[in-house]
């Protein structure tokens, strides 16, 4: 049995294959909520797409899809009574391949994070690339990103671990009860099928496989993310034993996520902490600045110096995949049309014109090899000194995350966790229902 996950690292690295010119297929993501969450990337993926290819159901992302194309094709038509769904995908992505293949640009929109939990939109990007197509993969907010800001679930603290729900029980993965567990596609536990059901013996299972790892008081959220502007979420937070109750089991929609907060904490390993050099400091506060150090004045940001030029160029190509197609083909050539560029501006420009090159060296041993370290991931982009010519530093870098002693410092225990969390109250505030929620979006896992 090939390993998939080597024919997609295969697939989205080499470059050697790329045919120069004919169609293309980009997917991107409308991310979770109408309107707020697309990215200017994704839009201007739509808006110049020759057709445009969704598996929407929000009526409000739908219409704004609409105003940014009128060449749009909807793949949700694909889905049948007692279908498999694993069989629409495969029609899905070739329903998009075919237009591909017909020389088309390609968009295929789909909601969250296109590229998290959405098998249709993989299938299609192996094809194309595999078959030499120009392929991208854009990034967008998915119900995870989503549930972390509405819960203020900050996986630095912790770790965090996101399971599918059947994928869980089948394997019977093993969950870091120290960690956040987060479980996509409760509601439809081990349904295949469309259309989902409300299948209670089979969510059941779940919480009862939840209740042997946690025990029947810890507490979980059922989480379902706004999917429009001004609605508040679905927060609802029970102990795990209320799943006995199938009222419960009901309550959970298609589109619900469940988040279970760490159940153990873990000491420091001191022994690792005297390894690292940082015994001293590890679980110590930081020390406070003498009363009279000098305070540090903050002053208002300076504008930095980026010439127009380079500002509207590279804004340009962030909007436009054929002005971004244009700056591939010849980086100085595009970026210096918009006008005199600084010193540093044409030695960065001419740093993205050299960096392909190593792309495709990194791909072809990375296949052969049939495995990718760290060292290829690092050969496989631009190097260290791009990077540092480009933007950052790596002292900017390290500055910018926080450290061990920050996180020790936020002093946030399991208890803390728990609380900061939604009460039972908050969820009778919210004015959604679940059906509501229901019905906007949730295809296409
Ligand atoms: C097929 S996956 C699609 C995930 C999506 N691509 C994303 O970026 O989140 C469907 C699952 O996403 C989660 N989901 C979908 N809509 C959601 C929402 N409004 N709030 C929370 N989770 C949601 C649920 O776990 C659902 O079963």
């Amino acid at each position: 049995m090939p390993d998939t996950r080597i024919a997609d690292a295969h697939a989205l690295l080499t470059d050697s294959k790329t045919k120069t010119s004919g169609g293309s297929l980009a997917i991107v993501g409308t991310g979770m909520q109408a309107f707020s969450h697309l990215t200017r990337e994704a839009e201007g993926h739509i808006r110049h797409a020759d057709v445009v290819f969704h598996c929407i159901r929000d009526p409000l992302t739908l219409a704004d899809l609409h105003a940014l194309n009128p060449n749009v094709i909807d793949l949700t038509a694909l889905y049948g009574a007692d279908k498999r769904r694993s069989l629409t995908y495969v029609q899905m992505a070739e329903a998009m391949v075919a237009e591909v293949r017909a020389g088309r640009r390609v968009t295929g929109v789909f909601y969250g994070h296109p590229g998290f939990y959405v098998a249709p939109a993989r299938l299609a990007l192996t094809t194309a690339k595999g078959e030499g197509y120009d392929t991208r993969l854009l990034p967008g907010v998915s119900s995870l990103d989503y549930l972390f800001a509405d819960l203020r679930i900050d996986p630095s603290q912790s770790g965090y671990q996101a399971l599918e729900a059947t994928d869980f029980l089948l394997r019977n993965r093993p969950l870091v009860t120290s960690g956040h567990v987060v479980l996509m596609q409760v509601g439809p536990v081990g349904d295949l099928f469309r259309p989902v059901t409300d299948n209670l013996e089979r969510r059941a299972i779940l919480f009862e496989r939840l209740i042997e790892i946690y025990g029947e008081d810890h507490w979980c959220v059922d989480y379902v993310g706004a999917t429009r502007p001004g609605q508040k979420p679905v927060l609802r937070r029970l102990p795990l034993k209320a799943y006995r109750d199938p009222a419960n089991l009901k309550r959970l929609s298609k589109a619900s996520t469940l988040y279970i907060p760490p159940k153990d904490s873990l000491e420091n390993d001191m022994g690792m902490a005297e390894r690292l050099g940082i015994g001293a400091l590890v679980g110590k506060p930081a020390v406070a600045p003498a009363p009279d150090a000098t305070p540090v004045t903050l002053l208002p940001s300076t504008p930095p110096a980026v010439s127009q030029a380079y500002y509207t160029a590279m804004k340009t190509i962030a909007l436009d995949p054929a002005a971004a197609q244009a700056f591939r083909d010849d980086p100085v050539r595009y970026v210096t049309g918009f006008g005199p560029l600084s010193e540093d501006e044409r030695r960065w420009t001419a740093a993205m014109a050299s960096a392909p090159v190593k792309v495709v060296v990194a791909a072809v041993e990375d296949v052969q090899d049939q495995n990718v370290s760290t060292e290829d991931v690092q050969d496989q982009n631009v190097s260290t000194e791009d990077v540092q010519d480009q933007n950052v530093s790596v002292e900017d870098v390290q500055d910018q995350n926080v450290s061990t002693e920050d996180v020790q410092d936020q002093n946030v225990s399991t208890e803390d966790v728990q609380d900061q969390n939604v009460s039972v109250e908050d969820v009778q505030d919210q004015n959604v229902s679940v059906e509501d929620v229901q019905d906007q979006n949730v295809s296409a896992e």
